[in-house]
C-alpha cells in the first residue's frame, strides 16, 4: 500500500510515523514496514498477527481492546482472552486521542 492511498482514518493512523516510527502500529505489526517493503498490513512481525478476526477473538469486548491499547502490555500479565504480555506493546493513551484510538481499533478489528 503506497503512502497517501489509505482508505480510512484508522488505516492512516495505524501506519502513522508516531515517534519517528518507533511507535507506529505498523512498525511492529506489519512485516517489512520499517524498511519500506511492507507485506500484509497487520500480518505480524515483532507483534502478533492482527488479521483474520484475531483481535475480535482476543478482545470480544471492544472496550477491553481500548483499555489494552491505552495501557499497553505488562511483562507477565495476561490480557484479552489468551494473551500473555511481554511488556513490549507500548501504551498509547498519552500519544493518541480517544477518537484516534477508536478509529484504529475499528480498522484493526476488520483486518
Ligand atoms: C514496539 C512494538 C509495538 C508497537 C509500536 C505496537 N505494538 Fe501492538 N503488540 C506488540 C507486541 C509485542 C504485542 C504482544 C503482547 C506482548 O508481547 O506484550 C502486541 C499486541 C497487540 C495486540 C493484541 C494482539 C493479540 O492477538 O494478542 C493488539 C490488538 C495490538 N498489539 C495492536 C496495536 C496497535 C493498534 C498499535 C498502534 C496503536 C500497536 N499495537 C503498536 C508490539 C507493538
Amino acid at each position: 500500500m503506497k503512502a497517501g492511498t489509505y482508505s480510512s482514518i484508522g488505516e492512516a493512523l495505524f501506519n502513522l510515523d508516531l515517534g519517528s516510527g518507533n511507535y507506529s502500529c505498523a512498525r511492529c505489526h506489519t512485516k517489512g514496514w520499517s524498511y519500506g517493503e511492507p507485506e500484509i498490513t497487520g500480518g505480524g512481525a515483532l507483534g502478533p498477527n492482527l488479521t483474520g478476526g484475531s483481535t475480535v477473538r482476543q478482545f470480544p469486548q471492544r472496550d477491553a481492546m481500548i483499555e489494552f491499547i491505552k495501557g499497553g502490555s505488562e511483562f507477565g500479565k495476561k490480557y484479552g482472552e489468551q494473551g500473555q504480555g511481554s511488556g513490549r506493546m507500548p501504551a498509547f493513551g498519552l500519544m493518541l486521542s480517544d477518537d484516534q484510538i477508536g478509529a484504529i481499533i475499528d480498522y484493526v478489528r476488520g483486518l
